[in-house]
Formats: structure tokens, sequence, C-alpha cells
């Protein structure tokens, strides 16, 4: 997107006009701006786009290219450039390039053996699935377990990400070294955090008593050399392509504790509800495709209305982790000031993703959602179906909360006491997914994903590289290194204090 664009200068020039205004301009506003999808009822009617600065947007896709950049991704295409690679997540669901698929098809077929073998106790008695992993090889494996897994009663799994010995602690607390596997998940194998928690977890089940710990391992990996050399048996590496990224891979084996945990069918569901999103971002129309028209919506508030954050609230206990998951898949994707051609982002890229569940948020942070200074676009989510069999006022009580903060957040209230009154004229879209179920789930990732590659579009960046984490992770080898001499004072003196 450049100044020069006219799409985007006729976007510019658009006046925002209160939310009950539009509603009272056009009476059809509600079918207009909602649409069902994949067993989801998608209303971003309570959002400041109009018809007007929809075509808009449509025709400054199309200046962008995002129908190509689209094909480029699903059929294999080198679109992360920097790192001269595709990016083949979709495939992993079986939407993409022929041999992509081919091979995704394959290491699912082995982790699928493995899992089998696990469920016949080849590796022993196992109960506990401890994993260990950070980043992306975390945050959608915990997301999975912890959304769909109360109910399967099948093992205990506890995923690990923090270097901090606490976390580890916990787990170790919980399970017995016998009946646990260790899973380490680290797509480059190099991860410090990663191999330092795997090598005290080995210890942790040397310790106790285990005679074969690396017996008891399995290893998810897009360098399965790197695992082998650090000593798992190759039988129990689970490989996937170099070509899915870190925060897309919960598609691949890195997904092997949800897969084991909530049973294969599961994983299938999922994996095909995310394909059936796949193939609503690949075939539907702009301006009724989801991804495409809330990524719309996400470049109308950030960039255009100067809306630095945008707040992700889950009225689903289910969904608890999903504003972590985000935080990684939308920043660390979009929060890049260079485009892929070299120029600078013009204006604000990604805005910062954050979140809760409800109503807990209510009653913490919502007081700055309806009366703070900041401009916050919000996004509900809920089910309709409840995911638990207490008394149905629970179910009631959580949604009519949801729908209400909403209601609240776009038509206030006046008072002649200002510290009373409700400015209202504030954002949201609501995402009412009909259940919470593995199909849906996999969709409604495949949603956030394909968004946050429509947002990438529109903002002429590669989603796929992440280089802004590699200096902080120099910095620290240097400063394990004792190499402390070149650093700050500040810096330096915070070294001393801790490590003498
Ligand atoms: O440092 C950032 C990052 O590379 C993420 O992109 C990734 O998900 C995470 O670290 C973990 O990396 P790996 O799976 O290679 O251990």
């Amino acid at each position: 997107m450049t100044s020069t664009s006219s799409a985007w200068g006729r976007l510019q020039a658009a006046q925002r006009l209160p939310l009950s205004a539009l509603f009272a301009a056009h009476p059809d506003r509600l079918s207009r701006f909602t649409l069902d999808e994949c067993g989801m009822h998608f209303d971003w009617s309570k959002t400041h786009v109009t018809p007007e600065l929809i075509a808009d947007f449509v025709a400054l896709a199309e200046e962008t290219g995002l129908a190509a950049a689209r094909e480029a991704l699903f059929s294999g295409k080198t679109i992360n450039q920097s790192e001269g690679r595709a990016a083949e997540h979709t495939a992993e669901r079986g939407e993409g390039a022929p041999d992509s698929v081919a091979q995704a098809r394959f290491f699912h077929a082995r982790m699928r053996a493995i899992i089998d073998a696990i469920e016949a106790e080849a590796l022993g008695p196992v109960r506990h699935i401890l994993h260990v992993g950070i980043g992306g090889s975390a945050l959608g494996p915990a997301l999975l377990v912890d959304a769909l897994g109360r109910d399967a009663g099948r093992y205990d799994v506890a995923v690990v990400s923090n270097v901090d010995g606490v976390a580890l602690e916990d787990a170790f607390r919980k399970f017995d070294p016998s009946a646990t596997l260790l899973v380490v998940a680290s797509k480059t194998f190099t991860t410090r955090e990663t191999l330092l928690n795997a090598a005290s977890a080995l210890e942790w089940l040397a310790d106790g008593g285990v005679e074969d710990p690396y017996g008891q391992v399995i290893a998810l990996t897009a360098d399965p050399d790197r695992a082998v050399e650090w000593g798992v048996d190759e039988t129990r590496v689970l490989p996937f392509s170099e070509t899915v990224g870190g925060r897309f891979s919960l598609w691949s084996s890195i997904g092997f504790p949800a897969a084991l945990a909530l049973g294969w069918t599961q994983f299938e569901e999922l994996l095909e509800g995310a394909a059936e999103m796949d193939r609503h971002f690949r075939l539907a129309p702009l301006d009724h495709n989801a991804p495409v028209l809330a990524a719309f919506v996400d470049q109308y508030y950030a960039r255009l209305q100067g809306a630095t954050t945008r707040a992700v609230f889950a009225y689903d206990e289910r969904l608890k982790l999903l504003p972590d998951y985000l935080q990684q898949l939308e920043m660390e994707s979009n929060g890049k000031s260079v485009r892929i051609d070299g120029k600078p982002v013009e204006g604000p890229s990604a805005p910062i993703t954050w979140g809760g569940v409800g109503t807990d948020a209510q009653h913490a942070v919502f007081q700055l959602l309806h009366q703070g200074t900041h401009f916050v676009p919000v996004e509900f989510l809920a089910s309709i179906e409840p995911g638990h069999g207490l008394d149905e006022a629970h179910h009631r009580h959580l949604l009519t909360n949801c729908f209400a903060q909403g209601a609240a957040l776009m038509t206030g209230r006046a008072n002649d006491d200002p510290a009373r009154a409700y400015p209202g004229d504030r954002p949201s879209s609501t995402i009412l997914l009909d259940q919470l179920d593995a199909r849906t789930l996999g969709a409604l990732i495949a949603f956030y994903e394909h968004r946050t590659f429509t947002n990438a579009v529109l903002l002429g960046i590669n989603p796929f590289d992440q280089f802004g984490v590699e200096l902080g992770k120099e910095i620290a080898r240097s400063i394990e290194g004792a190499d402390i001499q070149h650093f700050d004072p500040s810096t330096r003196s915070l070294i001393e204090r801790a490590f003498g």
C-alpha cells in the first residue's frame, strides 16, 4: 500500500460516520456485514465499515495483488522471499502443491503410526505427556489441548515453554517419570530454552529411575538430523517440512501432543476444518471472504483510524489461550517496518494484539474500553453450545454479557456527570461459533492465519520471517560467554549484580 495508490487515497479521504448513523442509514447493514462460514457467524456490523469502504479496500487488494499472492501461497511458490522458501502450512491440511500435500500426508502417517504404537504401550504405560517447546512450537499445541482436551481423558499434557525452571518443576510435581513421554518440539532444534528444558527433563527421567530416558523421547522438528545428533532415536523423530513456519506449525507434527491426547480422528477433524476455511479463503470473492473482510477492518482501524492495539475477548474458558496464540501469529508475522521491496512501511504495521476471557476481563480491563482515551477495536468470540454440563444459567449469563458489551461499547450512554457518561461509538466485531469442536477450531485458526496473511499483503510485508527476534538472542549468547565489557553501564551493572 503506497501513498500513490488511488484506492488508498480514497480510503484516507473517507469520513468516519458514527455507528448509530450507519445503522440508521442502511437498514440492511446487518445482512451486508455478516457472514456465515465453517460453522461460524461473523458480524462486522458494529464496526465503521461501509459498502463504499469495502469497495475501496477491494480495489486496494486488487492493486496490491492479493489474488496473485493468495495463489502463490497455495501453490507453494517462494513467497517467504527473505528466507527463500514457500509457506506451506495449508499443504498440511491437504490444500497446496500436490508434492507438498503428499509429503505432509507421509509425515502425518508416520505421526499416526507412532501414536498407534504409544496407544499399544510399545513405549511403556504412557499416561503423561511433557511437551517442551517455545513460541510456535508450544503455543499451538497448548491452545489445542486446552481448548479440546478437557473431556479427552486420555493423557495428562503439560506444555512447558519457559526456561524458568519453575515451569518444568510444576510439571515434574504432577507427573510420574516412568509414565511420562518427553516430547521435544523445535523446528530448528537449536532453540536454547527448549534444549535446556529438554536436557533437564531427561535428567528428571533418569533421577526418577527410568533406565533409558532417551527411549521415552519423541522429537518434532524440521531438522531431523539435529534431533538424532542430540540423541533421539531416528524412529522417534517426527519431521515436518522446512516450509511450514513455526507459528503456522500446529497442523504438522508439532500438533503431536494434541493428536495423541485428543485422538487421531479429532486431529483429522481439525485439519479438515482448516481446509474448509482454506477453500473459502481461496475461492470466495473478496467482499464475501471472512479472512479478507476481517483484514479490511484491521487495516481500517490500524492504518486509517490510528488504533494502536486490537483486543480479543473469548467468552469461552476453552479459548483462554487464544490471545497468546494470536499475539505470536499477528505480531511476529506483521510487526515489521520494512516492506518486501525494501522500502519502509508507511504508517503503522500490525497493531498490538491483546485480550483475555469474558466475563473476567469485564471486571478488570473493560473500564478502559468503555471510558478510556484509547481507541480500541474489540473482537468478541463465543460459542452457542456450552462446553460444560452445568445449569444453563452459566452459559446464558456468559453469552448475555458478551452481547451486552458489544452493545454498550457501540451505543454508550449520555450523563450530566461526565465521569458517568459513556461516549459510545466504540467498534466491535463478533465471531459466534455454533460449537467449539475440533473442526470449528481448525477453521477458526485458519481464518486468523489467512487474515494475518491478507494484512501482510495489504501492507506489502513478508509475514513469514522474524529477524527482529535475533539480536536479543545474540546478545544473550554474548552475556553467557561473559563478554560484557562492551555493554552499556546499565546492562553491565545488572549482569554484575545478578552473577557477581
Ligand atoms: O525466536 C522466535 C522463534 O523462531 C519463533 O518464530 C519460533 O516459533 C520459536 O522461536 C521457536 O523456534 P523453534 O521451533 O525452532 O524452537
